[in-house]
């Protein structure tokens, strides 16, 4: 029998997920969850770079549990943990760390976009891709399914597992694959630029009523006067009506952009009836879920043991070769 290739992939719960996480990076893990050994993670380690409330880190933590049990994830079949259940973790990026010239930090552009975007520049941001190696290598994954973004970051993992193999002459870290998803363009936000909470453009998943509405009828648009034909294919709305329609309305919808005499109005009408119904099942089971934290604490507390289990089995020869001093065993 061939052995199932391990499929890791984490998410930051530093906000309120929006409909760019879904379809650039949440579907893809629920759709992978069956397709190997999947591990998927509250990144929450990484969030701490952003968030230094402690009430707010559990509720956006919270948050992302709901979400994704609630969209389709399904503990059955992944390992679903909490980045802090591990401290293996922190423990492989320290050493990772010894082993990564300052130089390779400073080429990361997602540091310098996160500064220039507002974060505070800690050095917990700085070395973020180290910390982001460590997830990944610290239980041998084989495939990382991640958005464009990401794509440095995982280049910086398999430079730095090259790193600790060569350096201590022993296949110690397993090489992974990117796997980076094209099947959606980055999704635009309220403006116009890319979705995302730092720019305070988002549609957040399970927003509903009256703010969703607010939000979608606030999508910037051209002044193409009503009556005027228009480009769908220029339009935000259009981009957005695109991820949730089947191909037979998005057909319709763009006739209509076309023929004149709709207006842009409309079309968010329609959008927000797409979205409506889209999320309608996953609204209702995140409620029924939030009614039960105690099922929550069941799932990340199993997913949590497991991924420990095999973070230590990764570990245990690291920190022989390193010849780090230890006189327990966990
Ligand atoms: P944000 O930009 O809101 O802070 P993150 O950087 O935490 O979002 O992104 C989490 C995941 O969601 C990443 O895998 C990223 O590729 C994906 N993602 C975020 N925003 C978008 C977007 N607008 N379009 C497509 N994918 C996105
Ligand atoms: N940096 C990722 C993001 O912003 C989150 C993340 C942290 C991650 N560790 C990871 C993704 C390991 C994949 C694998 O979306």
């Amino acid at each position: 029998m061939t052995q199932k290739k391990t499929i890791l992939s984490g998410i930051q719960p530093s906000g309120k997920l929006h409909i760019g996480n879904y379809f650039g990076a949440m579907r893809q893990h629920i759709t992978m969850q069956d397709k190997g050994d999947a591990f998927y993670f509250l990144a929450n380690y990484h969030s701490l770079t952003s968030v230094s409330d402690g009430k707010t880190l559990t509720d956006y933590t919270m948050d992302v549990i709901l979400d994704y049990l609630a969209l389709g994830l399904d503990p059955e079949k992944c390992t679903f943990f909490a980045q802090s259940d591990v401290p293996q973790t922190t423990e492989l990026a320290w050493i990772l760390g010894t082993l990564t010239p300052v130089s390779l930090m400073e080429k990361g552009v997602a540091y310098k976009d996160k500064v220039a975007n507002g974060l505070n520049p800690n050095i917990g941001l700085f070395t973020y891709p180290i910390l982001q190696a460590a997830d990944i290598l610290i239980y041998h994954s084989d495939i990382v399914p991640v958005g464009e973004d990401q794509k440095q970051n995982i280049e910086i993992t398999r430079d730095l597992a090259g790193k600790l193999n060569r350096n201590y002459e022993q296949d110690l870290l397993k090489i992974p694959e990117e796997l980076i998803v094209k099947s959606v363009a980055t999704v635009p936000g309220v403006d116009g630029r890319k979705m995302s909470k730092s720019y305070g453009n988002t549609i957040d998943i399970f927003d509903e009523g009256k703010s969703l509405k607010k939000t979608v009828m606030s999508i910037q648009t051209d002044s193409t006067a009503l009556e005027d034909p228009k480009n769908p294919e220029t339009c935000n709305v259009f981009a957005l009506i695109k991820l949730f329609a089947d191909d037979d309305t998005i057909e319709e919808i763009a006739e209509k952009y076309r023929g004149g005499g709709y207006g842009y109005g409309h079309a968010k009408k329609e959008l927000l009836g797409l979205i409506e119904e889209y999320y309608a099942d996953a609204r209702n089971r995140r409620k029924e879920l939030a009614a039960d934290p105690g099922y929550l604490h069941d799932v990340l507390r199993e997913g949590g043991n497991k991924a420990r289990e095999r973070a230590e089995q990764v570990m245990e020869p690291i920190r022989s070769a390193t010849g780090l001093y230890r006189s327990f065993n966990y």
